[in-house]
């Protein structure tokens, strides 16, 4: 069935795609015990992904369908590589396609990418036009930020809602603020003051610095956002999307043990030899973390180099 983002009963909630976690193994470990209503990918570069055989760009692109809704998330700079990556992606089979215009990172603004675009009205609307005709059958959405160097909803949001998409993803602060101060919340509300003011369909997702489901609803109810986007709020809370996010602190340390298992297992299976070991170590601190004795045991398992090491210091520590 076609997925409409406008169909999501409200407030919905979508995990942020996040570069070298939300992996189909992260998001397999989330939809297991936190549903949320949508997945992103990790954002995958346009010439990469149209590079026959780009072995990252795949990775990336990777899900199964217990990730369902699943949108692939592009960035680049050439409109006639949004056309072809918007073919393979629905292609591939994925429910969405969503633009990054947000990412601040200094080596991928450089040359007109991601955030810069806030800055490029010109580019950005052929690369929203090229997007749509590769893919005219698949939702549109774009991820962004409310400014470059300072905010600027009206004259950038005001604009992006004028491209007919399906969904606007709104990371509330400028790119020049990075993640270094809180979220302004009263610019997602600004934002769906402007879309009905323009009378446009598409849904409005807030985002940045939700900490769980119930901040979530909170802030929805405050601003009118559609959907909440969650990130590194699942850092802390393994269950942040979920109904059941007031459950994670009270889980005992094995529970959280077992997943961590099940997360190095899936990994193991699932990526092999193709990612680093060192790629799951960041992972740890979600599952060890919040009860006594966790930064000792954390140690350990920052400690480990292979994820048979890994498995062996999970079982000694449940067997006790
Ligand atoms: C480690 C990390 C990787 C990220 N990678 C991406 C990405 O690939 N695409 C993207 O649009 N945003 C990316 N982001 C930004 C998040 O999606 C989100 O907008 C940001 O973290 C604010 O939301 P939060 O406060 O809920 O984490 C990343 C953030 C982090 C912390």
């Amino acid at each position: 069935m076609k997925f409409i983002w406008q169909k999501l009963k409200r407030p919905f909630f979508v995990l942020a795609p996040m570069e070298d976690v939300t992996d189909s193994v992260f998001r397999r470990i989330v939809g297991k015990y936190a549903p949320p209503d949508v997945y992103i990918t990790e954002f995958t570069n346009t010439d990469a992904l149209t590079s026959l055989g780009e072995k990252s760009a795949l990775q990336r692109l990777l899900f199964t369908e217990k990730e369902r809704p699943i949108i692939a998330q592009i960035w680049g700079i050439h409109p006639t590589k949004f056309y072809e990556a918007a073919q393979r992606i629905a292609a591939m089979g994925f429910d969405g396609i969503d633009i990054n215009m947000g990412c601040p990172q200094r080596e991928i603004i450089k040359d007109g990418a991601c955030s810069a675009l806030i800055a490029n009205h010109e580019l950005a609307k052929h690369i929203i036009d090229a997007t749509k005709k590769g893919a005219p059958e698949l939702p549109l959405s774009v991820k962004t930020r409310i400014g470059m160097q300072s905010i600027e909803t009206e004259k950038w949001i005001g604009f992006l809602l004028e491209q007919q998409l399906d969904a606007l993803i709104i990371h509330a602060r400028t790119a020049k603020e990075m993640s270094d101060v809180p979220a302004h919340w009263n610019e997602v509300k600004k934002a769906v003051e402007l879309r009905d003011a323009k009378g446009q369909q598409a849904v409005v997702i807030g985002n940045g610095d939700v900490i769980d489901r119930e901040d979530g609803k909170k802030k929805a109810r405050e601003t009118g956002a559609d959907g909440i986007m969650i990130g590194r709020g699942v850092f802390h809370n393994l269950f942040a999307l979920g109904d059941n996010s007031s459950v994670w602190p009270t889980l005992a340390p094995e529970q959280k043990i077992s997943i961590l298992k099940e997360h190095v297992r899936l990994f193991d299976k699932t990526w092999g030899k193709h990612k680093k070991f060192a790629v799951l170590k960041k992972f740890f601190k979600i599952y060890v973390n919040g009860f006594p004795n966790a930064s000792a045991m954390r140690m350990k398992f920052m400690e480990t180099t292979t994820h048979e090491e890994a498995i062996v210091l999970a079982n000694s520590i449940l067997s006790k």
